[in-house]
């Protein structure tokens, strides 16, 4: 039991680097927390017109949640679920910005990538479709997480479904004001600058 508690801090302590922040700063752009949607991801750090650091932003948003789960897994598939999750509420909730974090969806597909490749490719591919359909990331996002579950549940992986689950109605939640904006046709579409 304690060692399941410490493979949830881990992830999350690891989940907890808020790469966007680290990399805008870096950069000179200031806080990519006054850019935007205000979101610490790589969709709002695309937004400053500089699209290095928002692929540097999403490598290390999704890594992060990968190397979580892979360093767990020695232990056990328990074990890298538990970081995983760990990783994506570090991810949304981090400790070094007062708990005010991102949406998760970089990090999302990164635990995915270290718990199940080919639940991970079917995400990327569900995202890739939505967003050439339509040009917006966060309703790629919303279609991709929900498919999840489903997808480790079909692949045979009831624990990570179920775990998947709390991490999509977590992601969802996160994209509610991105959801009344879709509602009401006002969010702004990939690369669109705001
Ligand atoms: O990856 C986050 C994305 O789904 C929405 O980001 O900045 O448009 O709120 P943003």
């Amino acid at each position: 039991m304690l060692y399941l508690l410490v493979a949830l801090a881990f992830g999350y302590l690891l989940g907890s680097i808020p790469f966007g922040v680290i990399f805008t700063r870096m950069a000179g752009l200031g806080d990519i927390r006054k850019v935007g949607s205000g979101n610490i991801g790589a969709t709002n750090v695309l937004r400053t017109g500089r699209k290095g650091l928002a692929a540097a932003t999403l490598l290390g948003d999704a890594l992060k949640g990968t190397a979580a789960v892979l360093l767990a897994a020695r232990w056990g598939d328990q074990f890298a679920t538990l970081a995983a999750l760990g990783a994506f509420l570090g991810h949304l909730y981090p400790l070094w910005l007062k708990f005010k974090g991102g949406k998760g969806v970089a990090t999302f597909i990164g635990v995915l990538i270290g718990l199940n490749w080919i639940a991970a490719l079917i995400f990327a591919a569900i995202w890739l479709g939505v967003a050439f359909a339509s040009r917006y990331s966060s309703l790629s996002a919303l279609a991709a997480s929900a498919a999840t579950p489903v997808a480790l549940w079909l692949l045979n992986a009831p624990e990570m479904a179920a775990m998947a689950v709390i991490l999509v109605a977590l992601l969802w939640w996160k994209h509610s004001e991105n959801i009344s904006r879709l509602l009401d046709g006002t969010e702004g579409k990939i690369g669109q600058k705001g």
